[in-house]
């Protein structure tokens, strides 16, 4: 049995409609199946209702499991009660997704987080592999509705190269390694799309998909925090996002691998695929 945490969220809906596939028995996590995509999980997924914040439903999701992927949006101390409920429920290895840049010195406080996590699980005894993806397309989904009202849209990160990937292909990389946990013990896959790019790229291809000119406005990423808070994004979100915009710009997510290739099979989708893919979602 597999368990997927985060399971209404991006990576862990399509890494369970991908195992479910396979006719691989998976559990999804969720703390209310009707977020699921489209409502419902596919025929055949188990479905354990929990909350990393109670244990007892952590360990009822877990009993029975021999992998976990743990998706979620990285606090420590549920991700740690996540592991710890594994390791007590005789699961024998954990798929975590987490960030490259992850160091327990890192000036990024959610990077520090995923760090604290990994030495967790790494003194857990569990058999893991690590998935560490550089940003993900779908964030793009938060530009469309200034997309769409103005035709263009702000960002920090000047133009600092970076190797989106589709959060689809992180699933796939994550549903392929959960298939079998054994061949990918004590690894860690960086995943990216094919290419670099900066952000300019990413208005060329909208303008292309669109047919009509998508404007990337540059900002400092003191006017993108104070724009985020303003937007009524909590301060320390806009603190923590503004200080990786301003890091991109100066190539920290310029890093690129094969690693999803590798592991699936498959060649990771490029930006101009996920944007036709999702046009709807801009226009
Ligand atoms: N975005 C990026 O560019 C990027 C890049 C690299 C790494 N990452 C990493 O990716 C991970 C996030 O993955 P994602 O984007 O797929 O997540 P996501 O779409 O934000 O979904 C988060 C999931 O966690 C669940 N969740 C939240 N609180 C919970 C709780 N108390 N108990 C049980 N479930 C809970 C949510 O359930 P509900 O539906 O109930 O809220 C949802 O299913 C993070 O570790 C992040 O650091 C992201």
């Amino acid at each position: 049995m597999i368990v997927v945490t985060g399971a209404t969220g991006k990576i862990g809906s399509e890494t369970v409609r991908l195992l479910a596939e396979q006719g691989l028995a998976t559990r999804a996590l969720v703390r209310d199946p009707a977020r699921a995509p489209g409502g419902s999980f596919p025929a055949g997924v188990d479905i354990a209702v929990g909350d990393f914040e109670r244990t007892d439903t952590l360990d009822a999701a877990m009993r029975g499991a021999d992998t976990v992927v743990l998706i979620s949006p990285s606090v420590p101390e549920q991700e740690i009660a996540v592991i710890d409920s594994a390791v007590r429920q005789g699961v024998k290895h954990v798929v975590k997704i987490t960030n490259h840049k992850a160091t327990a010195s890192s000036p990024v406080g959610r990077r520090r987080d995923h760090a604290r996590i990994e030495a967790h699980l790494r003194a857990s005894g569990l058999g893991f592999t690590l998935l560490a993806p550089n940003i993900f397309m779908q964030n793009l989904f938060a530009f469309a509705p200034v997309i769409k009202q103005t035709r263009g849209f702000v960002m920090s990160a000047g133009d600092g190269r970076f190797a989106m990937v589709d959060s689809r292909d992180v699933a796939a990389t994550a549903a392929a390694v959960a298939a079998a946990p054994d061949d990918h013990a004590g690894r860690t896959y960086l995943l990216t799309g094919p290419e670099l790019i900066t952000y300019a790229d990413v208005a060329r291809a909208l303008s292309d998909e669109l047919g009509h000119e998508i404007e990337y406005r540059r900002i400092s990423p003191a006017e993108h925090r104070a724009a985020m808070i303003e937007a009524g994004v909590p301060e320390p979100v806009a603190t923590s996002n503004a200080q990786v915009f301003g890091l991109i710009a100066e190539g920290d997510a310029e890093w690129l691998s094969d690693d999803v290739e590798a592991v699936t099979g498959v060649p990771p989708r490029d930006v101009r695929t996920f944007i036709a893919d999702h046009v709807s979602a801009f226009v």
